[in-house]
């Protein structure tokens, strides 16, 4: 184990597309390491790939956010965590109840079915936006409408309330303070609420992943409301925050990268890998928590019981035991095991749906805009800090 002060975690990057530099230490420290959280709390840092993938099919990790000694890397999170969280935040067996119902929805059969609409709904957005540049912001022309689109579509949510439950998981995610995360919770959870009233006096109800909630779950007592109402809030939330961030840090890697874009616009075979590529590469989801329930021993160490357990999935996906050369974007490597849709029992749910959208969204823009680049200085434009979901704050583009 180091001698040296614990690496304080999360910190912001320096290139958006690149794990920190304050990093490098974990990386040498490989496959697991101590950090420093906000509050000064040690935590157990994983930054080896065959130790992350090792522990997160651990069973003898949860993810019960409500647990005092759960690992918080701000002090919003830690405010926010007294509420139970579906899916992300249960361990099994109830977690694996609640995962069963939503399977259906999120399968790669369903991701595919929906491809034909994502299509739609990202030349419509690509029509208005060329319709009214250039220039403009990626971000809120086109990266974050799609993905919010498509997921209110599949859940049964009005697009048309879509100014305030993005502007509300933006204060989730984001704050900036622990009373905005809160209220923003709140929000959410009565917005979702009041939706499941207005379903419920509906004698015909709707496809959506909600209707079926409401008239088959709810009704017949599998799930009580609050239980659909946190299954709603994380599927509303998680489904547009994450995509529409890996959208438009996906493009701003891609314009950075000329050769590579290059390399596919002339082959689109190379798509599927690509997004692999990128999601390793990016990583947007920095940071995955966990709280040791027994003591584990694990790579010549011993998490105790109590001790929380974090996951760098910037560092892991860059080990160099799996991935040559990591920080080189490449598409013709095997990038499948990276963990930037986790591991394990919580794996993203919705990976197939993120896939058919990065897939469609990046090659319907490089396609249809054959001189897209950016409309700043790269190292000018702002993105996300550390804290929360990577991605771009905006982006400024023309072609
Ligand atoms: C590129 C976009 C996305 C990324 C990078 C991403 C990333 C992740 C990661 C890393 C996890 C695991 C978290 C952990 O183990 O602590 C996760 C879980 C989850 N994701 Fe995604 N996600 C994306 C898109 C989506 C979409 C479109 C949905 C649709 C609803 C979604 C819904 C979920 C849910 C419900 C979970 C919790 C699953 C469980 O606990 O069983 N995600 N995601």
């Amino acid at each position: 184990m180091q001698e040296t002060e614990p690496v304080a975690f999360p910190q912001d990057r320096t290139c958006p597309y690149h794990p920190p530099t304050a990093y490098d230490t974990l990386r040498a420290a490989r496959p697991l390491t101590r950090i420093a959280l906000f509050d000064g709390r040690p935590a157990w840092l994983v930054s080896g790939h065959a130790t992350a993938r090792a522990l997160l099919a651990d069973r003898r990790l949860s993810t019960d956010r409500t647990h005092p000694d759960f690992p918080a890397p701000t002090a919003r999170f830690a405010a926010a965590r007294n509420r139970r969280t579906a899916l992300l935040g249960v361990d099994d067996p109830e977690h694996q109840t609640q995962r069963r119902m939503m399977i259906p929805a999120f399968t790669l059969k369903r991701a595919t079915e929906l491809r034909p609409r994502i299509q739609q709904v990202v030349d419509e957005r690509l029509d208005a936006m060329i319709a009214q540049g250039p220039p403009a912001d990626l971000v809120s022309a086109f990266a974050l409408p799609v993905p919010s689109t498509v997921i209110c579509a599949l859940l049964g949510v009005p697009y048309a309330d879509h100014d305030f439950f993005e502007g509300q998981s933006r204060r989730l995610l984001r704050g900036p303070t622990a009373a905005d995360t809160i209220d923003a919770r709140d929000q959410l959870e009565a917005y979702i609420g009041e939706l499941i009233d207005r379903k419920q006096k509906q004698s015909d109800p709707g496809e959506g992943v909600l209707d079926e909630l409401v008239h088959q779950r709810l009704r017949d007592g599998e799930l009580d409301r609050q239980e659909v109402i946190s299954l709603a809030v994380i599927l509303l939330v998680a489904g547009h925050e994450t995509t529409a961030n890996m959208i438009s840090l996906g493009t701003y890697t891609l314009l950075q990268h000329p050769d590579r874009l290059a390399e596919l616009r002339a082959d689109p075979a190379l798509l599927p890998t690509a997004v692999e590529e990128l999601m390793r590469m990016l990583s947007i989801a920095d940071g995955l928590l966990r709280l040791a329930t027994e003591d584990i021993e694990v790579a010549g160490t011993t998490i105790r019981k109590g001790d929380g357990v974090v996951f760098a999935t910037s560092v892991i996906n860059r080990d160099e035991d799996v991935y040559a050369d990591p920080d080189t974007l490449d598409w013709h490597r095997p990038a499948r095991h990276h963990v930037g849709f986790g591991f394990g029992i919580h794996q993203c749910l919705g990976q197939n749906l993120a896939r058919a959208e990065l897939e469609i969204a990046l090659k319907t823009l490089v396609d249809r805009l054959p001189r897209l680049r950016l409309a700043a200085p790269a190292d000018e434009i702002p993105f996300k800090p550390g804290d929360t979901i990577q991605g771009m704050l905006e982006l400024p583009v023309t072609w």
